[in-house]
């Protein structure tokens, strides 16, 4: 079998745990070195068991400590990922967060937070690689994971959903703009996947099970649901596309039906 991202370099943001792990172990299955960001000293253990798995597979993965709601940390990242690297083909932004609350009881943290990383953090990690990609004129690929939630309502979540929804314009205002460059973006949009971000749910018998009955496909999707689709927009294969959003949600999205 032909490796699809064979000596690409790909810079994976939230990359120790949930989607972003699966990513990056499946990127460097298909020949690919890794960056692997992850956010504080807690997620250090989780970060080294996916560089040891990368390693494992014969590729090179560097780890870089960054919080990505903060712009100097974003900057410091990408100016370490160059010097670890020589260049990076692809970033993932994958890092990304939620909490819940009624709309009259969040709070401005609470908001900061969600936005400060699932917006802010993305749209300038996308700013600094762009500066970097332009510089060094390389061909790039930028995938957001962005969420179904860019599209479909989720009550009580509505920080998390502006943040999903202005990854959408973002992803399509930047195939414009980025088009001329050899850039690409697009975003994949997935549903209910079996990750850390859901614990909650997952721990809820009740809440899963009404969930459940919302997708068409009957159950929850898993890491490896994501990252099959992220290879494909990350390789040549997906050179016609950018500015589009993948959703990846057993049919969460369109799901209406009357009795
Ligand atoms: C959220 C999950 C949610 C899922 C489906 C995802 O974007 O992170 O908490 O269960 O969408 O609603």
């Amino acid at each position: 079998m032909v490796a699809r991202l064979k000596d690409k370099i790909a810079l994976v943001t939230g990359g120790s745990q949930g989607i972003g792990r699966d990513i990056a172990l499946t990127f460097a299955g298909e020949g690919a070195d890794l960056v692997i960001d992850y956010r504080s000293e807690r997620d250090l253990p989780m970060a080294e068991e996916v560089k040891a798995g990368i390693e494992k597979l014969g590729r090179r993965c560097f780890l870089v400590q960054a919080d990505l709601s903060s712009l100097s940390e974003i900057d410091q990242l990408i100016k370490t990922t160059v010097a670890d690297t020589g260049r990076i083909d692809i970033l993932v932004n994958n890092a990304g967060l939620e909490k819940r609350a009624s709309f009259w009881d969040i709070t401005e943290s609470d908001f900061d937070l969600v936005f400060n990383v699932d917006l802010k953090g993305l749209f300038f990690t996308t700013q600094a690689f762009v500066r970097e990609a332009m510089k060094q004129k390389y061909p790039a690929k930028i995938i957001n994971i962005s969420s179904v939630h860019e599209e479909l309502p989720f009550p009580h979540f509505t920080a998390y959903c502006v943040s999903k929804g202005g990854v959408k314009m973002m992803t399509r205002n930047l195939a414009i703009e980025l088009a001329p460059y050899g850039i690409t973006i697009n975003s994949i949009a997935p549903g209910a996947i079996e990750t850390p971000i859901n614990k909650a749910l997952l721990n809820d018998k009740a809440k899963l099970e009404s969930l459940l009955a919302n997708i068409p496909l009957a159950r929850l999707g898993q890491p490896k649901d994501v990252s099959g689709v992220a290879v494909f927009l990350a390789s040549s294969d997906s050179d016609y596309m950018t500015g589009t959003t993948v959703f990846v949600d057993g049919g969460l999205l369109w799901n209406y039906q009357e009795q």
